[in-house]
């Protein structure tokens, strides 16, 4: 693993919706200067490519047609972080054969020279059960409501808490029931909780993480 050593280095963050994950996984990247992929985009962008050629979302093989046509490089972020693509996406995400088409993309992307962030609900667990550092991100409900409402508003969405706070259950319930690669932690992962911790105590506290766990490693 790549702390000290010059070796790779994957780190695999997974967690619920607005846990924290995201923004915890692009700083990582930034500071050991890892390439990063937020696997929920793709789940997204599939969702949209559905929507836009007026197919049905739980519609399999036209939603495998859409995974197979993703191209990492062209996500258009301001169109899939709205709120009823997260729930799309999730919708999507739930057909196995829509996962099974995305699982090479993603553990090509982690086998990158050097290493890879990646995070979404299944990085720990299926698509790189081989990580090097594995963190569960959570946070409680409310908080992640609170999060996402913010979030949501500042990119000008007309939004009620009470509705994000179900939509986030909802999701949450599907993500994590569904037969194929559901959100779960690995047993090998470390869990951080941000319910009471602002972006740089998390920050800290999954450096502190990553470099725990590269001490075990014995290459710090
Ligand atoms: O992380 P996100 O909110 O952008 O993810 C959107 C949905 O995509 C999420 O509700 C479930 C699905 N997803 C998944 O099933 N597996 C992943 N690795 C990432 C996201």
């Amino acid at each position: 693993m790549a702390l000290n050593s010059g070796e790779a280095m994957i780190i695999a963050l997974d967690g619920p919706a607005a846990s924290g994950k995201g923004t915890l996984a692009r700083r990582l990247a930034a500071h050991f200067g890892l390439p990063h992929l937020d696997t929920g985009l793709l789940y997204r962008a599939a969702a949209r490519a559905l929507i836009d050629s007026g197919d049905r979302l739980d519609d399999e093989s036209r939603a495998v047609a859409a995974a197979r046509g993703l191209a990492l490089t062209d996500f258009n972020e301001e169109v899939l972080r709205g709120r009823e693509m997260g729930e799309a996406a999730s919708v999507v995400a739930a057909i196995p054969a829509v996962r099974a088409v995305l699982l090479d993309t993603q553990r090509a992307f982690a086998s990158r020279p050097g290493g890879a962030v990646l995070d979404g609900r299944d990085v720990g667990t299926v698509i790189c059960p081989e990580a090097d550092v594995k963190i569960f991100v959570t946070a409680n409900l409310e908080t992640r409501a609170n999060r996402r409402a913010l979030e949501l508003a500042k990119r000008g969405e007309k939004v009620d808490y009470a509705d994000v706070l179900a939509d986030i259950l909802k999701r949450d319930q599907r993500d994590s029931s569904r037969t194929s690669a559901p959100l779960l932690r690995a047993d090998d992962a470390a869990t951080l909780d941000t319910t009471h911790l602002d972006v740089n105590a998390a920050f800290a506290a999954a450096l502190k993480i990553v470099s725990g766990r590269a001490t075990h490693m014995g290459s710090a």
